[in-house]
């Protein structure tokens, strides 16, 4: 397996930099997410050197959802990233870590009355995703007494090379407004007393491998900024979105750098701008690529079952890492106490959530698996933690940061009392 060059192995142990897995999880204790500030930076720096070498006025939206850490979205705001927030605890919480309301855009096909108010009140511009919405804004700003910036988000009916669950830009997703109605939306927004439109914007999907779907997506908004400035829009911005993917079969995966997906996307941008005559900001909001690579998920071995396949039963399941069970995702699993060992025996990696599909990983080679050893499973920074859920009534577990050679909790394991705390009495039972 080719690992990423932050992990390596010593003595026997999986370790990232200087930090020895099997001793974290002594530490900490199991389950535990561990993430590597380092990595993330190296990330962020790799993607901010291929755009502004190609084009210097770039904005990084770090999508929010793929890791809503308070600490993630603080090094990434020190690093000069703004975010794609999708809700209003995700603006909060980008507000928070300290980035800038301009920096922000406030996406979402669904945005609430509170929503629309707490975007106008913070001045956080907004992606609309329909004219409904677009004269729903209109009016909470008109009633604040201020202007909202905005850019519709476009529906580029691109059919992507990825899941189904995480193709946004198809013509039937639920995403967007349809591209040929675009420049009609922009015309009824130039005439709304209190929107200002500002960009434009879209998305097209994730864990996306191939640059090329990036590039025809920047032709079809290229094509787009022109006709709608044309008509007296005034682009600040045009938003491509995120989508990058990363190499889950480590062995077999090639994804394209940050410095390819700029290679395939900048000339297609710069050509059509200056064709227009337009000289807009280039923003981008990868979540995945930023992110997923920097973390591991540390869990230990309960038990070994050999039935008709040999389960090694371990103490995270699907409430701490839902991919594989809501996408098949593939996450390579590595034994952190015996990383140096070749793999001897076929092993289905279980969890312990009462569901059949709670399953973290199908038939991999493990070394002679036993109770106590403790499982690595990579690259789950991105959509890991962030999907848990408390699932079967089990706490959350807890998360390590890493930084140089210091570790330390960036989110506390729950406790028994985290599942009870929002819960009420009701005033007819009695309490117990
Ligand atoms: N911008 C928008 C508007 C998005 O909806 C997303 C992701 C991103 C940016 C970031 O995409 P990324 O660079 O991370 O691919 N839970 C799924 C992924 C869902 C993605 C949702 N939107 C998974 O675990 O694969």
């Amino acid at each position: 397996m080719i690992l990423p060059s932050h992990l390596t192995i010593k003595d026997d142990h999986l370790t990232i930099r200087e930090h020895d897995m099997v001793a974290l999880a002594d530490r900490f204790g199991t389950p535990l997410y561990v993430t590597d500030e380092d990595r993330i930076a190296w990330n962020y720096h790799q993607y901010h050197e291929a755009l502004t070498s190609r084009y210097p006025d770039i904005r990084i939206l770090y999508a929010a959802k793929a890791n809503g850490n308070l600490a993630v979205l603080r090094v990434l705001a020190s690093l000069g990233a703004g975010a794609d927030v999708f809700s209003s605890g995700e603006l909060h919480l980008a507000l928070a870590a300290g980035m800038k309301p301009a920096s922000l855009l406030f996406n979402g096909s669904s945005k609430s009355p509170p929503d629309l108010a707490l975007a106008v009140e913070k001045g956080v511009p907004v992606s609309v995703d329909s004219l409904d919405e677009l004269h729903q804004l209109d009016a909470v700003a008109g009633v604040a007494g201020k202007k909202a910036e905005i850019a519709f988000r476009v529906n580029p009916a691109l059919d992507v090379p990825t899941h189904p669950k995480i193709a946004t830009g198809l013509a039937t997703s639920k995403f967007g407004i349809a591209h040929n109605l675009i420049p009609a939306a922009y015309r009824e927004a130039l005439a709304c007393d209190h929107i200002v439109p500002a960009g434009i914007h879209c998305h097209i999907g994730s864990q996306i491998l191939s640059v090329e779907p990036f590039a025809r997506a920047c032709e079809v908004m290229i094509r787009i900024a022109a006709e709608i400035s044309d008509i007296g829009v005034h682009l600040k911005f045009i938003d491509l979105g995120g989508g990058l993917g990363i190499p889950y079969h480590r062995s077999e995966d090639r994804a394209p750098t940050p410095a390819e997906y700029a290679e395939a996307v900048v000339p297609v941008f710069r050509k059509g701008i200056e064709a227009a005559g337009i000289t807009p900001s280039l923003w981008v909001e990868p979540g995945r690529s930023l992110v997923a690579d920097s973390t591991v998920l540390l869990t230990r071995v309960n038990s070994i079952k050999k039935a008709h396949r040999t389960f090694v039963n371990v103490d995270a399941g699907f409430n701490l890492l839902i991919r594989p069970a809501m996408y098949d995702a593939y996450h390579e699993v590595i034994a952190a106490n015996k990383a140096g060992r070749e793999g001897t025996t076929l092993c289905t990696v279980a969890g312990p959530i009462c569901e059949t599909g709670d399953i973290l990983a199908f038939d991999r080679l493990l070394p002679d698996p036993c109770a106590g050893d403790t499982l690595a499973l990579l690259d789950c920074g991105a959509y890991g933690f962030a999907m848990s859920s408390q699932y079967n009534s089990r706490p959350r577990c807890p998360e390590v940061m890493l930084r140089g050679d210091a570790a330390a909790l960036m989110r506390r394991g729950e406790t028994i009392s985290d599942l009870t705390c929002t819960m009420q009495n009701l005033p007819w039972q009695e309490r117990s």
